[in-house]
């Protein structure tokens, strides 16, 4: 079985659907595991997040997806906890040559999302793993169209203070950003 982790933190729920819909499309390839494993604020104690079981699903996973709303142009605080506290892993560089790949959700067409993503691949990267992008042609620029954002370096959404539930064209790209993952995770482990 390839391993597939979806680590995200969300407030209000768009970023968990965001993650909901990339587990969607990593759990349509065969052979593959997924989990979702949600960042919680109550994991943080004295400015540092530390969970134990979350970090043990991380360790064994061949992909790792990353996710968090874009907060003041970048990561949500308790996401920057999370990504601080798993600096003794990148010390061993324990996640060297995993796949990885980042999503994000907010309220702002633009937002500064793509600050967040450049952050969650410079992450990625000084881990070592190896990162997959989008891969997708924007259909157009319409809430129904795929990657409407024009994002390659990882799954953007959008929605709007009002709307409960996130576009189904930023939906289906967070599905094709899970299965794409996952057929890299797969052929890698070949
Ligand atoms: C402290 C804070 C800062 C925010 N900063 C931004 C921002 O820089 N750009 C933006 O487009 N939206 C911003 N937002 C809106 C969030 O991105 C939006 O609430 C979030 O994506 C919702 O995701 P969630 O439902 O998963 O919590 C901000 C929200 C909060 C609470």
């Amino acid at each position: 079985m390839t391993k597939i982790a979806i680590v995200y933190f969300s407030a209000t729920g768009h970023t968990q659907q965001v993650a909901e819909a990339v587990a969607e499309g990593a759990k349509s390839v065969a052979g593959t595991e997924v989990k979702l494993l949600r960042i919680l604020g109550e994991d943080i104690h004295e400015g540092r997040w530390k969970n134990d079981s979350i970090i043990a699903a991380l360790n064994e996973a061949d992909a790792i997806v990353f996710g968090t709303p874009t907060y003041m142009g970048g990561y949500a605080a308790q996401f920057k906890n999370f990504i601080d506290g798993c600096g003794g892993i990148w010390y061993q560089q324990g996640w060297k040559n995993k796949i990885g790949a980042g999503f994000t959700h907010s309220q702002g067409l633009s937002g500064d999302k793509l600050n967040t993503l450049a952050g969650l691949m410079i992450n990625g990267m000084q881990h070592g793993m190896i990162w997959v992008g989008t891969g997708i042609t924007p259909q157009g620029a319409t809430p129904d169209k795929i990657n409407r954002l024009s994002s390659y370096s990882g799954a953007m959404a959008q929605s709007n203070i009002d709307q409960p539930n996130i576009g189904p064209g930023d939906r289906e790209t967070a599905v094709l950003l899970g299965q794409r993952v996952a057929e890299t995770a797969v052929r890698w482990n070949k």
